[in-house]
């Protein structure tokens, strides 16, 4: 019988594996690692082990997974969806290995070496070769159907090619790749909305939405690793499954590998343990798996795990550190980032000195304060994360933390906007903005100005040869003053100069993300130029006419009418222009001969015989361009019944104005015969 300490050791190990349980598969929200995770339910199973008396039925050990959260239809897996032991050494591996030629009375078997994912795993089915249905794990033996949300991941076959077993079951993992994470993340932060923590999370977030057309926003990506059968010949091994998967279309990772000892399964696991990071998706470890499946059927299933393969996991990527303070970094849209100042500490092979905290929502909701214990995450290319305060370590003396009131850059006050999570600087020449926002102007998403790196960004402001992100294009002339900058030779000089010329022709859509302007990413910019055609149509347009534009709501379109009536922001594009940046998008530029190409209408008043919306429709097939408000670059005002303030300003201003009648048969004059 096992003493009550050892009891009570179980119990509370029972009770945090299933909170952590619960919050990793239900919520999405995990507050320790995987490893972590690991570890203690180790701890639970070899309690249980010692006293078999202790096993409960509410036991993690007990069960596969947790319970699906509520929102979809439930479905029951036809063959369980396993798990997989772990290995955290070459010990433990070999271990393994021995165990496996003992049940199998042989030491020669081949093993199919892969990567063990960091993302959702998903079951698909198919009959008659089409995807009928897309279910997440769940607990294991029931998931929740996501088939309309699977369907929008391209890389997930809707009908499979070449021979298939009329019904049979692929399944695979999720994943978000890492870089479009990173180009997600900014976008969020563009928007003032919080960012998403790590890929994994994001991915299973993106798999779980209610509605599939924001599944379909997300660039999603699967790998295939298994099949389940119903009828048909079955390959005989893993690794002919991997390539049947291959052939249907399926997704099959290039660097699986087929092993023949588990002295190369080593080397494989060596290689990926350096490489992994390079990789643009997560993984967090090898699997390895007996090759033959008649071996595999031998050898079985214990509880949730098969003995027929195992995960070797990579060394953790979390740490416990102490935080030294909190500090805040200004970013391009004057929003504050706090950031944590930490003990430097080894992560997996990398020191760590710096966490992003995000925003105070983020560190209120985590209660992180200086002089914390916290526990800091590195995952691949991620920014170092904290995961969650050591609560239990506090001491007293820990300082929560207070958003400065003026902003550390320039000394003006900080603002937050009651429904932003960030807090901002609003001081459009704040010096710390100003960097941001070159860096962002010279980007790839935007102007694209090869060779021009933060280094020199941050030299060529401090000399001051450049005020604002037009000035870059006034650079020709201040050659000689460029050569003193350090690292900036002749060469560089000439190649930076010719780089920023080019950027002159860039499309109008990559000037507007340029311009940094709140809200406005690529999705954005590419929606306001198609609309607009060139920066003075959008200037002309009225905060409407922006609402009007799919992808803008009313945040964003306050946010570019905003920044367009400001003055230091005009001069910006005034110099852009004079510079000979294209302000206009090419359709705009080259007249396509529409009979009413590069004339600007407004609609105003109640018509007769048609809408509004129609007129303006109409007009724009002709190669017009509309807009809500009546300025000196108006062409015509079309004025129906009770037309106000449009029609006494076009007056004013000499616009020309038209009545329906006038309209019609301008439509018809205009119209090709
Ligand atoms: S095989 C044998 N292969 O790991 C049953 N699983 O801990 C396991 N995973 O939920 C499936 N990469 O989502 C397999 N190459 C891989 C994997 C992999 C990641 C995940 C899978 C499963 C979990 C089991």
């Amino acid at each position: 019988m096992a003493d009550t300490c050892t009891e009570s050791e179980a119990a509370s190990l029972r009770d945090a594996l299933n909170r952590h349980n619960h919050l990793y598969h239900v919520l999405d929200r995990p507050e320790i690692s995987d490893a972590r995770y690991d570890a203690l339910f180790r701890q639970l199973r070899e309690i249980e082990d010692a006293h078999p008396d202790l096993v409960t039925p509410d036991s993690p050990t007990q069960r596969v997974g947790a319970e699906p959260a509520e929102g979809f239809v439930q479905v029951r897996h036809p063959a369980p969806m396993l798990s997989l032991g772990n290995a955290f050494n070459e010990g433990e591996l070999v271990a393994w290995h021995r165990r496996v030629a003992g049940l199998l009375e042989t030491d020669r078997f081949d093993m199919v070496c892969e990567l063990k994912y960091d993302g959702l795993a998903v079951a698909l089915t198919y009959e008659s070769g089409v995807l009928i249905r897309g279910a997440t794990r769940g607990n294991g033996a029931v998931g929740e159907d996501v088939t309309r949300n699977l369907r929008t991941i391209k890389s997930v076959p809707l009908r499979v090619m070449g021979r298939a077993p009329e019904q049979f079951e692929a399944r695979g993992e999720v994943l978000f790749p890492k870089s479009a994470f990173h180009r997600f993340n900014e976008q969020r932060a563009a928007a003032g909305l919080p960012a998403y923590a790590n890929p994994r999370n994001t991915a299973a977030g993106s798999v779980r939405q209610l509605d599939p057309r924001e599944t379909a926003k997300r660039p999603l990506d699967i790998f295939i690793y298994s099949l389940g059968h119903t009828g048909g010949p079955a390959p005989e091994t893993h690794w002919d499954t991997l390539s049947d998967l291959e052939s249907m279309g399926f997704k099959v990772n290039p660097n699986n590998r087929l092993v023949h000892s588990i002295e190369e399964a080593m080397y494989y696991y060596r290689h990926w343990v350096e490489g992994a990071e390079g990789l643009d998706y997560g993984c967090d470890g090898v699997v390895i798996k007996v090759d033959r499946l008649d071996y595999q059927q031998h050898l079985g299933v214990v509880g949730r795990e098969p003995r027929w393969a195992i995960a070797y996991k990579f060394p953790a990527t979390q740490e416990i550190t102490q935080v030294r303070g909190i500090s805040v970094n200004v970013g391009r849209t004057g929003t504050m980032n706090p950031f944590a100042s930490l003990e430097p500490v080894n992560v997996g092979g990398a020191v760590v000195k710096q966490a992003t905290l995000h925003n105070e929502d983020y560190i209120r909701s985590k209660d992180i304060r200086t002089g914390d214990w916290v526990v800091v995450e590195r995952a691949g290319e991620v920014i170092p994360q904290v995961v969650k305060v050591l609560a239990c370590r506090r001491t007293g003396g820990e300082q929560p933390f207070v958003m400065p009131s003026d902003c550390p850059s320039c000394g003006r006050p900080v603002v937050k906007p009651e429904d932003e999570a960030m807090s901002y600087c609003r001081n459009p020449g704040c010096p710390a903005q100003l960097v941001r926002l070159m860096e962002h102007f010279i980007s790839r998403g935007a102007m694209d100005v090869d060779g021009l790196g933060v280094m020199q960004v941050a030299a060529l402001l401090e000399k001051g040869l450049i005020q604002d992100v037009a000035d870059l294009y006034g650079l020709a002339s201040k050659r000689a003053e460029m050569l003193e900058i350090e690292r900036m030779g002749e060469k560089s000089v000439s190649n930076l100069l010719e780089a920023i010329e080019a950027s002159k022709d860039r499309p109008l859509s990559r000037v507007l993300v340029g311009l940094g302007i709140t809200h406005v990413g690529s999705e954005v910019a590419e929606a306001l130029s198609r609309q607009f055609r060139s920066v003075d149509a959008l200037i002309d347009a009225a905060e409407a006419d922006l609402l009007a534009v799919p992808s803008v709501g009313p945040k964003i379109a306050s946010s570019v009418a905003d920044y367009l009536a400001n003055e230091a922001n005009r001069r910006v594009i005034e110099k852009l222009r004079e510079a000979g940046v294209r302000l206009m998008d090419e359709a705009a530029a080259e007249p396509t001969g529409q009979p009413l190409t590069g004339l600007r209408f407004v609609v105003t008043g109640r018509l007769e015989r048609f809408s509004r919306s129609e007129v303006e429709d109409r007009l724009k097939e002709l190669g017009a361009s509309v807009s809500g408000s009546v300025s000196r670059k108006t062409d015509y005002l079309i004025a129906g019944e009770g037309a106000g303030s449009k029609l006494s300003e076009a007056l004013k201003l000499g616009v020309k104005t038209l009545d329906e009648a006038g309209f019609i048969k301008l439509a018809q004059t205009a119209a090709p015969h």
